[in-house]
């Protein structure tokens, strides 16, 4: 049952109770089902989970339910955060200079890695595929970040040029949200962002196998050292897979989140001439 002292067996915590093994049955390894409905308290929520109810359990970490992981989920604070002030008014004609503002009120907030991303990139039957990546430059052209041509994504972007990249930054409570067709970077740009790279990065990047199943970790170590011995002896100015590609943002949307949910979002357009259009969004 509940509490301490009920059981001289190991316990897990959950949520400030602790829960007997006897109150739980083995299901598959890695997951225990509940024998008996429990009550657990979670922050201002009561859960109950009933028999039945999937437990999960990692290693030593605790148990939980699904009942419990919703309710742990509902009860997390959303856009807790300090708001900046955006007057949308003001916004400059160039959205590019509002995005280095933005990018400098993250740093000046210590978000960490203020320039990771998640770039959204679509397959050749339509299915979408997502991944953090770092920004690496902003010009007049693009929006940049690197990988290897022969990734998942290099191979996405072969046969579907385009992207949408997104950026949080949570504790001012902003998010912008860049689109539009990408570019591969000139050969002599990426070979110079790829020895721009630490030695270690420029090791894995060398592997031609990323995002691909490895037998072991075993066979995982032996062909990071092998990527390192290569790396250390790669030459300059030979090709090394590694590129850079650039996002020709063709919409941009500035969401600046608001206490009273009446977040403030702004949407760059790029017109046929080049110019931009601005639209306020609904929240
Ligand atoms: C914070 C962070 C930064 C990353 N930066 C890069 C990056 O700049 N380039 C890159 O290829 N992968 C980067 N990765 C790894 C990618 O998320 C991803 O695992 C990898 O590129 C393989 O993606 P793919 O299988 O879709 O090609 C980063 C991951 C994290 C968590």
């Amino acid at each position: 049952m509940l509490g301490a002292g009920t059981n001289p067996g190991r316990r897990w915590p959950n949520a400030g109770l602790l829960i007997s093994p006897r109150d739980l049955v083995s299901d598959w390894p890695g997951s225990l089902r509940l024998a008996a409905p429990l009550p657990i308290p979670l922050f201002a929520h009561w859960a109950r989970i009933e028999p039945g109810d999937k437990v999960l359990r990692w290693q030593d970490r605790g148990v939980s339910s699904h009942a419990a992981l919703r309710g742990k989920l509902r009860a997390i604070p959303v856009l807790a955060t300090q708001p900046l002030p955006f007057p949308v008014e003001a916004a400059p004609d160039d959205p590019s200079i509002l995005f280095v503002s933005w990018l400098d009120d993250a740093i000046d907030a210590g978000i960490a890695e203020p320039h990771a991303m998640t770039l959204s990139t679509c397959g050749p039957d339509g299915s979408p595929y997502a991944r953090t990546l770092i920004l690496k430059d902003l010009d007049a052209e693009g929006w940049w970040f690197g990988g290897q041509t022969g990734s998942p994504k290099g191979r996405q972007l072969a046969s579907v040029p385009a992207a949408a990249s997104t950026f949080y930054w949570p504790t001012v409570g902003r998010q912008v949200r860049v689109r539009g067709p990408v570019r591969q970077a000139d050969p002599e740009r990426s070979l110079a962002d790829f020895w721009d790279r630490s030695a270690g990065s420029r090791a894995v990047a060398l592997t031609s196998r990323q995002s691909t199943p490895a037998p072991s970790l075993a066979q995982i170590d032996a062909g990071v050292r092998e990527s390192q011995r290569i790396a250390a002896e790669a030459d300059p100015t030979r090709p090394t897979g590694w590129t850079l590609w650039g996002v020709a943002a063709t919409d941009i949307e500035f969401w600046q989140a608001d206490p009273g949910r009446q977040h403030m979002r702004l949407r760059y357009t790029r017109a046929a001439g080049g110019d931009w259009l601005r639209d306020l969004l609904w929240p």
